[in-house]
């Protein structure tokens, strides 16, 4: 039964935004969102993880004011979380992409926009000119059209490409082949040409994963890495990467930064959840780049904790969804509050006054 959403003033966090979320989606959406490949064993090791590890605070640190702000590639952000890529976010709510990007504007986040956004990239830059934004990458197998939307994203104003490469092949996401996932209300993925952007089943499996059959290129290699920074003065991030080597690889290649992320649990299942695979690639880029990491971060202290373990910033994922889902742009706005404000707890529990007070030997 699909029930109305509360209001999301009235949630006290994330988990009760999920709670709410699946509550009110219909099922085949609802679906889409949570999904994890297989058997779901990476989507719940993700935030399993981020449970296992203990924080050993300090005490007495002075924690009157503090200063969560972080410096990503030389840019400040007031605090350490980014808006992940996620498509079709008009399935939650008529607010979509556009409803994320006044909300994150003004929570003084950076919003990192899907190709398969169900908003184009200039409709959102315009719906929050004040906002910051990067945008991901899906490489087409026609090159004329990634092309095309890397100098699209330039002229609009976004401040780096975000190149994912742990979706060569989508991953089987059982819920939506058994739901045939397609999308619905004459929604399209907008920053394509309409025959180009139809995302749509025939019936028999996920139409999502037979889009990403027809359209995208699972032949990349690093040099298609190299062809990207060459075509383009924007920062590249590599999006996907869970080892120290491969991160090393990204940034001889030209990425100014790496994204530890396993997709959040939706591409090869038992991979290594992402806090578990962070420090390993913190050590090999060793300040060469910049290093984010996504995947199962639902409270404070899980931010407190990948930036103990290196990671400059963290990006949430679903969350955001959950917010649109229950309140639009509110929703959104009320979920990047409670973040924020679980996140200056936990700094001040911890002992910190600003984010280079976080290091390793604070987490067991
Ligand atoms: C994603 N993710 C994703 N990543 C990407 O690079 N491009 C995309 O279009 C999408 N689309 C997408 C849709 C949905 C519904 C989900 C849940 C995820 C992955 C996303 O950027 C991120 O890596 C994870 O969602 C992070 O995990 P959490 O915060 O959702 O646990
Ligand atoms: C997903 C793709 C679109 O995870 O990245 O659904």
């Amino acid at each position: 039964m699909v029930m109305t959403a509360p209001d999301p003033a009235t949630l006290i966090n994330l988990a009760e935004f999920e709670a709410a979320a699946s509550g009110s989606l219909a099922p085949m959406v609802r679906d889409y969102y949570a999904a994890g490949a297989m058997d779901e064993i990476t989507l719940r090791d993700n935030r399993e993880a981020f449970d296992r590890i203990a924080i050993r605070y300090h005490v007495l640190g002075g924690v009157a004011d503090r200063d969560l702000s972080t410096q990503v590639l030389g840019n400040r952000h007031d605090w350490p979380v980014l808006i992940a890529p996620t498509a079709f976010a008009r399935l939650a709510h008529a607010d979509g992409e556009a409803g994320v990007a006044r909300a994150a504007a003004e929570a003084g986040v950076t919003q990192v926009l899907s190709t398969l956004s169900t908003t184009s990239l200039e409709d959102v830059a315009k719906a929050a000119p004040g906002g910051t934004r990067w945008f991901q990458l899906y490489v087409f197998k026609d090159r004329g059209v990634t092309a095309d939307l890397v100098r699209r994203a330039e002229a609009a104003g976004y401040q780096a490409i975000v190149m994912t490469v742990d979706a060569p092949i989508l991953g089987r996401r059982e819920r939506d082949a058994r739901n045939r996932f397609t999308l619905t209300d004459g929604l399209t993925a907008a920053n394509l040409t309409s025959t180009m952007g139809r995302v749509a089943s025939d019936g028999a499996d996920s139409g999502l994963f037979q889009y990403f059959a027809t359209m995208i290129d699972p032949g990349l290699t690093w040099d298609d890495l190299a062809w990207l920074c060459s075509l383009t003065t924007l920062p590249v991030l590599v999006k996907g990467v869970v080892r120290g080597d491969d991160a090393e690889r990204a940034i001889s290649h030209g990425a100014a930064g790496v994204i530890v992320s396993n997709h959040g649990g939706r591409q090869l299942d038992t991979a290594i959840s992402s806090i578990d695979a962070l420090s390993d690639v913190a050590e090999a880029v060793d300040g060469r780049g910049a290093v984010l990491m996504d995947g199962g971060v639902r409270r404070g202290t899980d931010i407190v904790k990948a930036l103990a373990l290196g990671a400059n910033a963290v990006l949430v994922g679903r969350p955001i969804l959950w917010g649109l889902a229950v309140g639009g742009e509110a929703g959104v706005a009320r979920v990047l509050a409670i973040l924020r404000d679980e996140f200056d707890l936990a700094m001040a529990l911890c002992g910190a006054r600003n984010v280079e007070d976080l290091w390793p030997d604070l987490l067991v």
